[in-house]
């Protein structure tokens, strides 16, 4: 099983979630295996404003451990990457960051700036 967890920079409570990668997709948004569709499928919510397409950067994480274990980025995510607000070395759109990693042990944040982008309307 591999484990992700997810740290939100807006003071909600810390989620710890325990998966099975191959039991991917768990939901219907974003590339099967992605920290969005994990998150999604385990009840925690992300913003996705383009439904998990690669189309926007709302649902921008910086993943603090286990980064070197994901899938590579695609050209388009790091194109958008490169306009999400707040970015890091270690950022990525969670719908396109697959989750691949049968044993990993994950920690994300969710950054507070991309919260306040979406429900300020400018996402
Ligand atoms: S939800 Fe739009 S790029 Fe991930």
């Amino acid at each position: 099983m591999a484990k992700i967890r997810v740290i939100f920079e807006n003071g909600d409570p810390e989620r710890v979630i325990e998966f099975d990668p191959a039991a991917a997709p768990f939901q219907h948004d974003g590339q099967p295996g992605s920290i969005l569709d994990v998150l999604l499928g385990h009840g925690v919510h992300l913003e996705h404003a383009c439904g998990g397409n690669c189309a926007c950067t709302t649902c921008h994480v910086i993943v603090k451990q286990g980064y070197e274990k994901l899938a590579e980025a695609s050209e388009q995510e790091e194109d958008l990457l490169d306009r999400a607000p707040g970015l890091t070395p270690r950022s990525r759109l969670g719908c396109q960051a697959v989750l691949q990693d049968a044993d990993a042990e994950y920690v994300i944040v969710v950054p507070r700036f991309t919260i306040n982008q979406v429900s300020e309307g400018r996402g």
